[in-house]
Order: C-alpha cells, then structure tokens, then sequence
C-alpha cells in the first residue's frame, strides 16, 4: 500500500508548490495538508486507482499520456466534492452523485426521470428552461461552459447560492447529454460580503480620522499660531507668563489627543501589555474626552486567544463603548470579558437611552469582525431599556468548523 500511493502521490506531486513536494512523496498515508502559507487550503479526493492509473496508460501514447478506465470516472463522479447531476438533452435528470443527494435534500429516486428545472426557484424555472434549450441548440465550444452564479432551490423549500458550468457528453445513443457541475456558494459569498463590509467600515474610520484631524488638532494648530504671534507682540511681561502658560496647556493637550488617536489606530499596547491594559487606557480617553466612566471586570480573556481574535475583540468593545458614551446619554457603562466553556465573552451594558435596532453601520463591522473570528454578537436594546451587546468568540483552537 506504502509503494502504491507513493508512485500515484508523486504524479501529482508536480502540481504542489516546492516545500510541499518532499513531505508529499515521502508520504504513504491518505490524507495530508498543504500549509495554507504556501499554498491555498485544498480539499483533495484519493480514489484507490493507484494501479489503474499505470495499467490504463496508452500503448501507444507518445507521452506516455495516463488515461483512466470507466470505473477511474465513475468514482471520481461519486466522489467528487460538487454536486454533479447528467441531464439529457429534455432536462431530465438521469444521474447524479452522493455530494448532489446532500445538497438539495431529494434522495436519488426522488431526483432521477425528473425536470432539472426542479431544483430552480419557481420564479426563475421559464428562464431557466429558455437557457437550457439555449444550449442544447448552440452548445458553447469549451468543454465546461462560463461558470454560471444561480440560485438552487432545496427540498426544504430553501434557496441556495451555487455556481454551475456545463459540459456537454455524448453517453450511449441519443442526442447526447449536459454534465452539470454545482457548487454550494454560500461561504464564498458570506466571505465576500464581510470584506465589503469591511472595505466599507476601513472607509468610514478614514473618514473619521479626517474629520477629528481638521475639527481638533488643525483648528488648535491654527490658533495656537495666533497665539504666538501675539505673544511675541505682547509689551506687558505678565500677560506674556499668563499666555505662555495657556499656549503650554494646550500644546500638551494636542499631544494627548495626537495620542489617543494613534492608540486609536494601533493599539500597541495591546500587543505588549495584553487586552486588559490596553482596554484600560482607552476607558481612560473615554473618561477625559466624554467624563464617561466605564465599570471594568476583565479576567485575563487574551490568554484564550490569538492575536487577530484579541485585535477583534479589542475593537468591538472600542466600537461598543464608544456608542455608549455618545448615544446612550448616561455617565457610565460596564464591560466585562470572562472565558466559559470554550468560548470568550464579552458584554458592553448601560442604561441609556437605548434604540431600535436596524443595521446600522458601527454595529454591522462589529457583527463582521466577530464572524471573521467564528465568533458572533447579540444585541439587546429598545427605546428607554439600555443596550447590550455581547461578543461570544470561540477560544484558540476551538474555532467552530466552518459550514460545508
Ligand atoms: N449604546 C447605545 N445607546 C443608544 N443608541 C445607540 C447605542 N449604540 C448605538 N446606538 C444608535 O445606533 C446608531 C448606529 O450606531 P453606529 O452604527 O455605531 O453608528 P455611529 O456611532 O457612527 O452613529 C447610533 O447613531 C445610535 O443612534
Ligand atoms: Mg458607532
């Protein structure tokens, strides 16, 4: 068996990057993983065709070409990670795979001698139809026709975001057959719908930072220019001490803000000193610019966690309290982050104002960054009851796996 898959892993071997080869060849076990740093995760079938692999190669291929036999594809068909489905030229279904069976819910029996156009959303079956006969008329010349973003209905009655490409097969008599290749695209979309979002909230942070330079420190700059050169004008030396006393203070108050800012943006503190002190120096900001005081009790929450969860985490609570010390219209909120059962919490709770709650923008990022870590957020609010928010992320290591 060592030798077996040693001589199929190494014909594939050229298709790996150079780190991965030695470990892959070397290798006589059935599963392994390329590192994602070097290469894209991969999901990778083995079919026990070892064998037929050199016993199917071409007498008479120059190059040695290595065919599979039926059975090589009818196993690769059953095992392939898409649902594939072979429909004839009516848009009957005659075949499909396991991986089709668990993805639209019908069993096999259910799915085979009936319509493709049963596993389309009603809205869409007649274009559907117009798009099928389409192709059976005037098939595109490449073997898998353009990927194709569609909707697939399931026998739940829910709707499923999938890519489709065709190709087209001539099996047996007949006018031939569509092999359609369908591929579950949810994850995909949710991916891309949180980098928008995260585009989006990268955008308005750039915003915000433009709007605080101009409004705070440019307009102070601007008056402590004048400032000096009154100063220089002035004849009386007592008023000349006073002055220079108040160009002082509001020079170190530039300062501090220059610094709150750059906290803002990176919070180094973070990495050096952990998620508790870096919180506690942004609830001090928070008491000197708003006289907002946040009731802390923060166990020692990061210990759990790696270093891109603690930077969420770090922001959602930023995020939260921010919202409580300019919307909420109280003097005070309480946070506190403990670890539980596998998993971190964090709460954000005052007893302010409150809101209904709507996808807002601030609140949207935090649901975002909490997915990109597999955690989530739950918002508890209503006009007079306060709000709070409370960011559940899975500890290091127990990340929920992600949804096939
Ligand atoms: N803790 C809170 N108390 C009261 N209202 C809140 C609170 N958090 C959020 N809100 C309301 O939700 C809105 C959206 O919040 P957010 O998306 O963070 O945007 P922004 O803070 O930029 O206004 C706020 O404008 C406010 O009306
Ligand atoms: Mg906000």
């Amino acid at each position: 068996m060592q030798a077996k898959w040693s001589t199929l892993l190494s014909r594939f071997a050229i298709l790996l990057p150079p780190p991965v080869r030695p470990a892959l060849v070397n290798m006589g076990g059935l599963t392994w993983q390329c590192p994602a740093v070097h290469h894209p995760p991969v999901r990778v079938l083995l079919f026990d065709a070892g064998i037929e692999v050199t016993a199917g190669r071409r007498p008479d291929s120059a190059k040695g070409v290595c065919v599979l036999t039926d059975r090589d594809y009818r196993a690769v068909f059953e095992a392939s990670p898409e649902a594939m489905l072979v429909v004839d030229w009516e848009g009957v279904i005659r075949d499909l795979n396991p991986r089709a069976v668990a993805m639209f819910g019908w069993s096999r029996e259910e799915l085979e001698g009936s319509s493709v156009e049963r596993l389309v959303p009603m809205a869409s079956r007649n274009r559907h139809r117009k798009y099928r006969e389409d192709y059976v008329n005037s098939p595109p010349p490449s073997p898998m026709g353009q990927a194709l973003e569609l909707l697939a209905l399931c026998k739940d009655g829910t709707s499923l975001p999938v890519e489709v490409s065709l190709s087209r097969a001539t099996l047996g008599s007949g006018p031939g057959h569509v092999i359609c290749a369908v591929r579950d695209i949810t994850g995909w979309k949710q991916m891309r719908q949180v980098s928008r979002t995260m585009v989006a909230a990268a955008e308005n942070e750039r915003k915000s930072l433009s709007r605080e330079l101009h409004d705070e420190y440019l307009q102070s700059l601007v008056a402590l220019k004048i400032r000096v050169k009154l100063l220089a004008e002035e004849p009386d030396e007592e008023e000349r001490g006073r002055a220079r006393v108040h160009i002082a203070r509001e020079i170190h108050a530039a300062i501090q803000g220059v610094k709150r800012m750059i906290r803002g943006l990176h919070p180094s503190e973070l990495e050096q000193h952990g998620l508790a002190f870096a919180l506690a120096s942004q609830f001090r900001d928070l008491r000197e610019v708003y006289g907002f005081k946040i009731h802390a009790k923060l166990d020692q929450v990061d210990d759990h966690l790696d270093s891109v969860a603690t930077l969420a985490l770090y922001r959602i609570i930023q995020e939260a309290v921010n919202n409580a010390a300019r919307h909420a219209g109280v003097s005070d909120a309480t946070v506190t982050a403990r670890s539980e059962g596998g998993v971190v919490v964090a709460e954000i709770r005052d007893e302010g104002c409150g809101f209904v709650f709507d996808r807002h923008f601030g609140l949207n990022s935090m649901r975002e960054r909490a997915a990109m870590i597999g955690g989530r957020i739950a918002i508890a609010t209503a006009p007079g009851k306060g709000t709070t928010i409370r960011a559940t992320v899975p500890v290091a290591g127990a990340e929920s796996k992600e949804p096939r």
